[in-house]
């Protein structure tokens, strides 16, 4: 069985785009592959967290991740800061890769700003983590959004490189799995930008513990335009906040923007944006309550995370061991 890695920054609650472009398809690969689901902590603090917040936000996402239906008996759950071996190869990889590689990474120019002397070394060197991440447990697919596209060709980079330098054939290629019609979900006040848990505004997402007004209400609010829905994709080109809605509903239905149009042709945005925030309702509202039920049982939550992280360390030290031989690092043992 191919195994898969992915992971989630805990920095808040996770929206719509996470769960659309990631956390779904995390649940469907679950069927016929070994996977390892990780609360990227280490990334987080690439940009300011305070500690609480982190602290709770951690165990949040442990609550949603369980609540959309990770499997942590057959798979792995846990907190990247709790194997080492993450920080350990991603120094390695701070080696490896090349400072003209980061400079072209689109995600650092969009975090860091107009301000970049001051964002932090760890944001810079990000992608050199995640990479790490993956290669830690010579994982082979990945499901992400499309916004990590980059990031994993990157990882692809670092793979090769490492083999090619040190004359080995030890990092396998990674595959990306970035699946559905909405593998960008963008913020409903503006459709050219994607949603995104740090977005200022909070109309802008629809967050996974949102209740069943704020959906209504966010939906009924979304920006749009005033012509009705068109009856082909191709009718969607130019009008960025019709395409994303669409792509919501048929990302919620399992089907893809023809066919959403195809029921929806000439429909005005009053009548579809009902339609489509009784849908959210029903498929985000048990996930909410399932949250706040795990999360009365914080020692429980404890106890599958300490579960995953020492499985998942008895995966990936063997092989960090063996990248740290290659490499030329004296062993003591
Ligand atoms: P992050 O919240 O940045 O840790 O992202 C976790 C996962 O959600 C990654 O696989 C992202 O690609 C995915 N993701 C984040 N935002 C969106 C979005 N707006 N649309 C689709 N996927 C997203
Ligand atoms: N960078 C990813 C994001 O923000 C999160 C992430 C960290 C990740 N490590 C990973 C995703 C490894 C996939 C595999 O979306």
């Amino acid at each position: 069985m191919q195994r898969v890695f992915s992971g989630i920054q805990p920095s808040g609650i996770p929206t719509l785009g996470n769960y659309l472009g990631a956390i779904r398809n995390w649940i469907k690969v679950q069927d016929d592959h070994d996977c390892i689901w990780c609360i990227v902590d280490l990334h987080a603090i690439t940009v300011w967290q305070p500690p609480a917040a982190l602290q709770q936000q951690s165990l949040e996402m442990a609550a949603v991740l369980l609540a959309c239906g990770v499997d942590p008996a057959r798979h792995i759950l846990f907190l990247q800061s709790a194997v080492r071996a993450h920080a350990q190869l991603a120094w390695i990889f701070n080696c490896v890769a090349r400072i003209g590689w980061l400079n072209r990474m689109t995600q650092f120019k969009d975090k860091a700003g107009k301000d970049r002397e001051n964002a932090s070394a760890g944001l810079y060197v990000y992608p050199n983590l995640m990479a790490a991440d993956i290669h830690a447990y010579h994982a082979t697919r990945v499901p992400v959004g499309d916004d990590q596209r980059q990031h994993l060709e990157l990882a692809n980079d670092i793979a090769q490189k490492f083999n090619h330098d040190y004359d080995v054939e030890f990092f396998p290629n990674i595959e990306p799995l970035i699946l559905g019609p909405a593998a960008r979900v963008m913020s409903l006040r503006d459709g050219t930008k994607k949603m995104s848990k740090s977005d200022p505004s909070d109309q802008s997402r629809i967050n996974l513990n949102d209740d069943k007004d704020t959906i209504a209400l966010k939906i009924r609010r979304a920006k749009t335009d005033p012509l009705p829905l068109p009856s082909e994709p191709d009718g969607l080109a130019d009008r960025p906040e019709a395409r994303n809605l669409v792509g919501i509903y048929a990302a919620l239905t399992d089907t893809d923007h023809a066919t959403v149009l195809r029921e929806h042709a000439g429909a005005g945005f009053g009548t579809f944006k009902s339609a489509l925030a009784d849908l959210l309702v029903e498929k985000l509202s048990p996930i909410a309550t399932e949250t706040t039920r795990l999360l009365d049982d914080r020692a429980e939550l404890i106890r599958t995370l300490k579960s995953g992280a020492e499985r998942a360390a008895a995966v990936a030290e063997p092989i960090v061991a063996e990248a740290e031989r290659i490499v030329g690092f004296l062993s003591m043992r």
